[in-house]
């Protein structure tokens, strides 16, 4: 049961401020149902219907072909299953970068459409601006920085970011989400120590992935924590916590071995 009149103990974000510098927590993508239904049931605190879900649900090489349509059906159905779980909803690429006009009314239809409670978009310095104009709407806004995806080309490949002299960058686009009012960030492939540094100083919760354990909370890509599809390969930072792939893949094969052989359906399953 839901609505205005229920009380829940939605996890929100002033909840997870609260425990920075305190107890780590976890983040873990999630674009439907029954898989929110699942790691809500485990006690995840924040879902993210990342644009991850363009590789891993819609199988595209790149984060940058999935649409503002296809996320608002994903991130629906992740609410519809979240219980009290916060949802972070991932802007996809072109839905935000031409202007705060633009990335506020995205930002307003993809809430609207999903019942989600914070966007996230990716940049630091350069997003500045719109974190600001999303702020002024009243949306609770995550950044993401170090490696940003949707600017793969851009940034010449899958790298780690903040290497040597580079890392001033981070510092300073870190700087600028937090001056803009960000209320958590997402570090991706940064140098460890460089995570913890800026974690030590930053005011809103960090959030890592492939940034070491220092963050405030860790997110991964549920396919790659549970081996989802069986084997491929996956970045060196992934902790693997299951093996949902090649579990999907045995049952799938005794079914059809159970129909093949006639032991599928047995006389209690017939009406
Ligand atoms: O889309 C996504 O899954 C993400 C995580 C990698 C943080 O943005």
């Amino acid at each position: 049961m839901s609505g205005y009149l229920v009380p829940t103990k939605q996890v929100r974000v002033t909840d997870l401020q609260a425990r920075k510098g305190d107890k780590p927590w976890a983040m873990l993508t999630c674009y439907d149902y029954s898989s929110a239904r699942a790691f809500s049931a485990a006690g995840i605190e924040c879902l993210l219907v990342g644009d991850s879900a363009a590789n891993v649900m819609l199988g595209y090489s790149s984060t940058t072909s999935i649409t503002l349509d296809d996320m608002a059906m994903l991130g629906a159905a992740v609410v519809r299953g979240a219980g009290n779980a916060l949802v972070v909803m991932d802007m996809p690429f072109g839905s935000y970068e031409a202007s705060d006009e633009q990335a506020v009314r995205s930002a307003t239809e993809l809430l609207q459409r999903t019942g989600a409670h914070v966007v996230k978009l990716e940049g630091g310095v350069r997003m500045a601006d719109r974190i600001a104009a999303l702020k002024r709407a009243g949306l609770a806004v995550c950044a993401h920085v170090g490696f940003t995806p949707q600017s793969v080309n851009g940034l010449g490949g899958f790298k780690v970011q903040g290497r040597g002299d580079a890392a001033q960058a981070v510092r300073e686009d870190v700087d600028a989400v937090v001056k803009a009012g960000a209320d958590m960030v997402v570090f991706e492939m940064v140098p460890a120590d460089l995570a913890a540094e800026i974690t030590a100083q930053c005011p809103i919760p960090t959030v890592g992935i492939g940034a070491g354990a220092q963050c405030d909370a860790q997110v991964l890509v549920w396919h790659d924590m549970l081996a989802l599809p069986e084997g491929g390969r996956r970045p060196s930072f992934v902790g693997v916590f299951g093996q949902v792939g090649a579990e999907m893949s045995r049952g799938a094969a005794a079914y059809k071995e159970a129909v093949e052989t006639g032991t599928f359906p047995l006389p209690e399953q017939n009406f």
